[in-house]
């Protein structure tokens, strides 16, 4: 099979949380260019709008819902106006997320409640609902978690951030073990540092670039070098992965041990 039909993805329904900025932005951009319709989810709904603009001026398709992954509530409406629109969702990108990044000791209850809010119980409950709507519609699909360097590394000032992504790279594993019998497959992207609005301030200070010189391909990613991993786990291309997690790291993984 040619390349372009290996990860064709026309006929799917994608649906992006967090594609207002970042990463999400540049998943839904991918995968509607390679022929899915796109969900487009955040809370910024402007943003939303002016991605959906761009991707319809390429030829493609996409809807935009106000989802806070925080409010329960909100996923199953999202969900709704996807099928209204589209259909059953057959990809999702678990994709939003934030940090604080905060010495351990200085992290308030209100810091630790909302990273879990918003990268644990956030990715859980969207997958879920997901995967209640694909087994009910008896369509399977593909479910993307977007977890970090940080699932199995740890660094200073950003321990509750690694905690969540720790857990989000053993949720890819648990859900794929009990998701494989209605034809849905759980992966996960564990990218090393991108520039992004989240971490655009450490990468502009003297101890981002001093990190950058100590990546042993010495530099941090593009959106786009993630490219080719997500239209792998969207696309029949991995129609016999599950459970796995990808690290995308320009070899930052092999300076820190363990
Ligand atoms: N950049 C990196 O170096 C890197 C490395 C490893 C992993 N990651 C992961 O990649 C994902 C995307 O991050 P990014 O780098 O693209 O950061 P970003 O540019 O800050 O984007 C984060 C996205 O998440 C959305 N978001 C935040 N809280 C949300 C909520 N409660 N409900 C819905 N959407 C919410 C934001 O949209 P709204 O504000 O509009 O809601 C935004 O679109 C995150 O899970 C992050 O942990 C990033």
């Amino acid at each position: 099979m040619k390349a372009q039909q290996l990860f064709d993805l026309t006929g799917e329904v994608a649906l992006v949380t967090g594609a207002s900025s970042g990463l999400g932005w540049r998943f839904a951009q991918t995968l509607a260019a390679h022929g899915a319709s796109v969900v487009l989810a955040a809370r910024r709904t402007d943003k939303l709008e002016a991605l959906k603009s761009a991707i319809e001026a390429d030829g493609g398709e996409a809807l935009t819902v106000q989802l806070d992954v925080a409010d329960y509530g909100q996923i199953g409406q999202a969900f709704d106006a996807a099928e209204r629109e589209f259909g059953t969702v057959t990809i999702l990108v678990n994709n939003a997320g934030m940090a604080v990044s905060k010495p351990a000791i200085d992290m308030s209850p209100q810091d630790w409640r909302k990273i879990m809010d918003v990268n644990l119980d956030g990715v859980w409950f969207t997958a879920q609902e997901a995967a209640r709507r694909m087994s009910t519609a008896g369509a399977g699909g593909s479910i993307i978690n977007i977890a970090s360097l940080l699932a199995t590394r740890v660094a200073k000032s950003l321990s509750a951030y690694a905690v969540t992504k720790a857990a989000v790279k053993q949720l890819t594993e648990a859900l794929a073990l009990e998701w494989a019998r209605y034809n849905i497959r759980v992966n996960a992207i564990a990218p090393g540092y991108v520039l992004t609005e989240i971490n655009r301030e450490f990468f502009e200070s003297e101890a981002g670039n001093a990190m950058i010189g100590s990546i042993p391909q010495r530099r941090i990613a593009e959106p786009s070098d993630l490219d080719g991993t997500l239209l792998l786990l969207a696309s029949n291309a991995s129609s016999f992965m599950t459970g796995s997690t990808i690290l995308i790291d320009g070899g930052q993984a092999l300076t820190l041990g363990g």
